[in-house]
């Protein structure tokens, strides 16, 4: 078999990849030994900044396909034919640990979906749970850092993961959902996604839509306890990684069914809660699920590296038909994305082939900076207006305009009739069955009677006693013992 010459960066023929250059036999290393040279160098520039948060995940390509008309919700194109198909990829983590931690912990999990449509790419970056822990941004960074390393232990510490809750209410949905069954999925294939955010739709005669967005799994929801987990964290630190990889290596392509809720815009302002609130779900009998198609991933990337690491979704790139809501968590999301991309990666990160638009070209006068790649035609001017044949606006907005009233500060949201934040914990707790409850509890009380100060466990038992009573009189009694024990 005849193999290719081994060469340097910069091409040429490599003579030796075993031996350094020496002054002599056993003499020191010559400077002139630049393939050694350049490949130390190359080795210490390895690692890029790792993500914040999300920083584990594993990728995969696809396709959506179209199964159902949306057309009277939205006109985007890619949803616009039954039967349409659209290229995505995929990557799912999970949330808290940093690169290489450990992948079946109980933890949220992202659910980051790129549809490389023929308008541009449009970004949904969301998670297997229909809700969040905050409903406003500004308490992002505080939360993370309560959930990640502590600055100085290194460690996750139940003592910051409460205290961050026990001044959160509104996290109490969340924490219940995360504490449950679902907390620890058996594999990415076997769980669900969510846009979780409210976001618009805009129909072709302008009409708006609030919608929000249910992936299905095909597979079924499958979940593990906590010491199933574990146990496999002990066997495959990896073990969701191994799992989506060899599923498809097998040709067994996992999918998921697409589902909307759809509120007419008009509804919103009266709506008995805040539609735009992230700690709150749509009840299906207010909005039930309309489907809209499903997704397949066929393709594993050839380069984890190239493909998943530099993957960079923003939940900011829309396509026509497709915008925000009013959902301050939503709004703050549109700037930190692209604004992390640019810190992780680079100003040219959309260059990348994994981010790039394949279904469409970038036509624009953003130019240069780090690791530019773009060409251009040597005629093409790089400012606008201009009096050649540069790309020129649409004078199309991509959605409806939304409505706003009153005055500039930092408003607590609008008031509806319903916003507390506890019902809809004790909803989902009076929906679980008696065994899903037991362990529900048996879970919280595992973290939170490890919490070192009385007030923060006393503030965080009042949480769930406000969601439900008989669901706080047992968190507080297992909790009592526990830490009697
Ligand atoms: C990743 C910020 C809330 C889902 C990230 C990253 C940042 C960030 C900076 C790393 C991006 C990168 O380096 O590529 C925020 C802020 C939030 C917020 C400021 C709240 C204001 C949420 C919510 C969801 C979510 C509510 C889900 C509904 C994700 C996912 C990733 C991610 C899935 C990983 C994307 C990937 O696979 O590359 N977030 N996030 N985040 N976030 Fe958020």
């Amino acid at each position: 078999m005849s193999k290719p010459t081994l060469t340097t960066e910069s091409g040429a023929p490599v003579a030796d990849n075993q031996n350094s250059a020496t002054a002599g036999v056993g003499g020191p290393i010559i400077l002139q030994d630049q393939h050694l040279l350049e490949k130390l160098a190359r080795f210490n520039r390895e690692r890029i900044p790792e993500r914040v948060v999300h920083a584990r995940g594993s990728g995969a390509y696809g396709y959506f396909e179209v199964t159902d008309d949306v057309t009277g919700f939205t006109r985007a194109d890619f949803l616009g034919t039954v039967g349409k198909r659209t290229e995505l990829f995929i990557r799912f983590s999970t949330v808290a640990d940093s690169l290489g931690g450990a992948d079946a912990v109980r933890d949220p999990r992202g659910f980051a979906l790129k549809f490389y449509t023929e308008e541009g790419n449009y970004d949904l970056v969301g998670n297997n749970t229909p809700v969040f822990f905050i409903k406003d941004p500004i308490k992002f960074p505080d939360f993370i850092h309560s959930q990640k390393r502590d600055p100085f232990t290194g460690k996750q510490e139940a003592d910051n993961v409460w205290d961050f809750w026990a001044h959160a209410p509104e996290a109490t949905h969340q924490v219940t959902w995360l504490m449950g069954d679902r907390g620890i999925p058996a594999s990415y294939r076997h769980m669900n996604g969510y846009g979780s955010h409210t976001y618009q739709w805009t129909n072709a005669e302008g009409e708006a839509f609030f919608v929000k967005y249910h992936f299905k799994t095909n597979q079924g929801v499958r979940s593990l306890s906590a010491d199933q987990g574990a146990d496999l964290v002990g066997k495959d630190a990896n073990s969701h990684q191994t799992d989506l990889l060899q599923s498809i290596e097998r040709g067994v392509y996992p999918s998921w069914t697409l589902y909307v809720q759809v509120m007419p815009a008009a509804e919103a302002a009266n709506y008995r809660f805040n539609p735009f609130d992230l700690t709150k779900v749509w009840p299906h009998s207010d909005y039930p699920l309309q489907r809209v198609g499903r997704m397949v991933l066929d393709r594993n990337p050839d380069n984890v590296f190239a493909e998943v690491e530099q993957s960079a979704f923003s939940p900011n790139n829309f396509v026509p038909g497709i915008g925000p809501s009013p959902d301050k968590m939503l709004q703050g999301r549109l700037f930190a994305y692209a604004d992390a991309h640019r810190y992780r990666l680079g100003v040219n990160h959309t260059q990348l082939a994994v981010n790039a638009p394949k279904a469409t070209t970038v036509n624009n006068y953003g130019r240069d900076g780090l690791m530019a790649s773009n060409g251009y035609d040597r005629q093409a001017k790089n400012y606008e207006p201009n009096s050649y044949a540069g790309p020129v606006q649409t004078d199309q907005p991509l959605s409806a305009p939304l409505a706003v009233s009153g005055y500039v500060g930092t408003h607590e949201a609008p008031a509806h009739t319903k916003d507390d934040d506890f019902f809809q914990a004790g909803e989902l707790y009076r929906l679980m069955s008696e065994d899903e409850k037991k362990r529900l509890v048996e879970n919280i009380a595992g973290g939170l009677s490890q919490v070192s100060r009385d007030d923060v466990i006393e503030k965080n038992l009042a949480h769930f006693h406000a969601a439900d009573q008989d669901y706080g009189k047992r968190v507080e009694a297992r909790v009592r013992e526990l830490r009697e024990d």
